[in-house]
């Protein structure tokens, strides 16, 4: 006779099999589909981006409600996202990666759900969420039900805001109310030639404005990297984008109670670093890679730049400094001679505002001639615009340390983190010019006169800007003053900014207690 199969023998297979049945999302030809465009599946995406082995998945067998359309009979579990949790550089992080295999990973009321219950454990734990979106966006069928699933999202995006970091990759055609999650994160990563993002999508526009517009042209990673700055990242495959979001999380803080994480430093905090001195060009009018003088200066050359390709005249990007992470930011003399313009405002506040949450210090590097003049600025607000960028540095309270190596012009200096925003150590190099404007254009409007009355006017104005480039070009009335704290010999920064860290290393200043401020939006 044979031996009957025990009970929990039977239990367990039934389980396998469930298991194994989710683990085919959409199904064997739609998991085909999705890599022949080029695209990892959901469970794909979550093996690059976690330590192996670390991944631990909730809510696997969760399926939809609806009955509009015929729905009871398209269900998968799981319900098109893959949530829970698992662990970067072996820190714990909560992970959403949306599955386009079942009904286009559209958000219906359930999978809003699971991605919930991963956003409140990871507000509850103090650990960052990471959203790998890939989705139609709100699931037609379910209606209204979706866009309440959105709004519960949007909700806990908002309050998780300088909480937790949250991160969002889009590594699929994101639509409608897809992308407005991503926005509210912190960093948004797209993928080049995969991935979308738009309100709403050609057709639309067609119909609407009768304008022709390619899907790559109106959200592609190119437009939403270079043009809008929506995206801080445009990445070359899917493997790339999560090594690189790895690699961000390796510079973040848990949440905003815990200090960003320090790695055992492998580059001397002492070294003197000659090439600077000869990097700044003589002539004041020719530009520099600013990118040089910060690799330079942190360790192993290692800086870890976003928004590489948006408003290029500012720099922003994570670096160490004796293995202490900070955020540096920096005017790009190669770029618009590194003015100060709407986009570079936007740019570099957003991303000090991210810096103070999360207690990342703040390393500027100073080459400001100043804002872009022009009518096309001042009629999109560049008033509005740049006092973003001088409400952040003002506002934040983590350490500030700033490095004038040559031009600090009127309002650009002082907003670039000057001592009169409460900055805590300014250095000059002995190149920096900190005046209200360049001398050429200090003699042109104070000495109309005296220059138009000269026998010889050209020479007479030669003799003016000279004069004033003695007494005003330069560091030391700056520093007479105590408006800067000392004249640094180049060679000299790395290790002055490593001692300044260190010695603001139990920074604390408090702002007035509020609700909020109102940041110039
Ligand atoms: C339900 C959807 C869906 C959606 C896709 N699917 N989007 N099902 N709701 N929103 C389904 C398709 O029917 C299809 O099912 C499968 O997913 C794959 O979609 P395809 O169209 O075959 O894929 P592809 O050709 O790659 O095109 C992808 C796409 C397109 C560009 C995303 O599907 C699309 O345009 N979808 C609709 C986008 C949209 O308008 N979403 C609503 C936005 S409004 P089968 O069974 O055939 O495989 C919104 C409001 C929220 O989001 C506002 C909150 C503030």
């Amino acid at each position: 006779m044979l031996e009957t199969e025990s009970k929990s023998s039977l239990q367990i297979k039934d389980l396998e099999r469930r298991n194994e049945q989710a683990m085919m999302g959409g199904g064997a030809a739609r998991l085909a589909k999705q890599k022949q465009g080029g695209r990892l599946t959901a469970r794909e995406r979550l093996d690059v981006l976690l330590d192996p082995g670390s991944f631990v998945e909730m809510d696997r067998f969760v399926t939809h409600r609806c009955t509009n359309f015929k729905m009871q009979d398209n269900l998968a579990p799981g319900d098109g996202v893959v949530t829970g949790y698992g662990r970067v550089n072996g820190k714990l992080v909560y992970v959403a990666s949306q599955d386009f295999t079942v009904i286009g990973g559209s958000m219906s009321r359930t999978q809003a759900n699971k991605i919930c219950k991963v956003m409140d454990l990871a507000m509850k734990n103090g650990a960052p969420m990471v959203s790998m979106n890939d989705s139609g966006g709100a699931r037609i069928q379910e209606g209204i039900e979706s866009l309440g699933g959105y709004a519960d999202i949007f909700t806990r995006n908002t309050a998780a805001s300088g909480v937790v970091p949250q991160i969002t990759a889009i590594m699929g055609p994101c639509a409608g109310g897809a992308v407005y999650s991503p926005s509210i994160t912190d960093f948004v990563f797209m993928v080049k030639n995969t991935s979308y993002m738009f309100v709403t999508g050609p057709e639309v526009i067609k119909a609407v404005t009768h304008e022709d517009v390619t899907k790559e042209e109106l959200g592609g990673a190119s437009t939403h990297s270079q043009t809008s700055g929506v995206a801080h990242f445009a990445t070359e495959n899917d493997k790339h984008c999560l090594l690189m979001i790895r690699e961000l999380l390796s510079f973040l803080p848990a949440n905003n109670l815990d200090d960003a994480p320090v790695l055992p430093p492998q580059d001397r905090p002492d070294r003197i670093v000659e090439a600077l001195n000869n990097l700044i060009p003589d002539n004041p009018k020719k530009p520099y890679d600013m990118i040089s003088v910060i690799t330079e200066c942190v360790d192993e050359g290692y800086f870890l730049e976003v928004h590489k390709n948006f408003a290029q005249n500012v720099i922003v990007g994570f670096a160490r400094f004796n293995g202490r992470p900070v955020g540096i930011v920096a005017n790009q003399p190669n770029f618009l001679a590194g003015c100060l313009n709407i986009e570079a405002s936007r740019k570099a506040a957003r991303f000090i505002r991210f810096c103070d949450a999360f207690n990342i210090p703040v390393v500027s590097f100073v080459d400001v001639p100043g804002f872009l003049p022009g009518k096309e600025q001042e009629w999109n607000g560049i008033i509005t615009h740049g006092a973003k960028l001088l409400y952040a540095y003002a506002e934040a309270t983590v350490p500030k340390i700033t490095v004038i190596t040559r031009k600090a012009y009127g309002g650009a200096y002082i907003v670039m983190g000057s001592k009169l925003l409460r900055s805590d150590v300014n250095l000059a190099f002995p190149s920096a010019e900190i005046a209200v404007m360049g001398a050429e254009g200090a003699v042109n409007i104070i000495c109309r006169e005296e220059i138009n009355k000269a026998k010889d006017p050209a020479a007479e104005k030669a003799r003016l800007i000279a004069e004033y480039e003695m007494k005003f070009s330069n560091p030391y009335v700056s520093a007479e003053l105590g408006y800067t704290d000392e004249v640094i010999e180049p060679a000299m920064t790395r290790k002055r900014i490593i001692d300044s860290l260190e010695m603001l290393k139990n920074k604390r200043e408090s702002i007035p207690a509020k609700k909020h401020g109102n940041i110039p939006l």
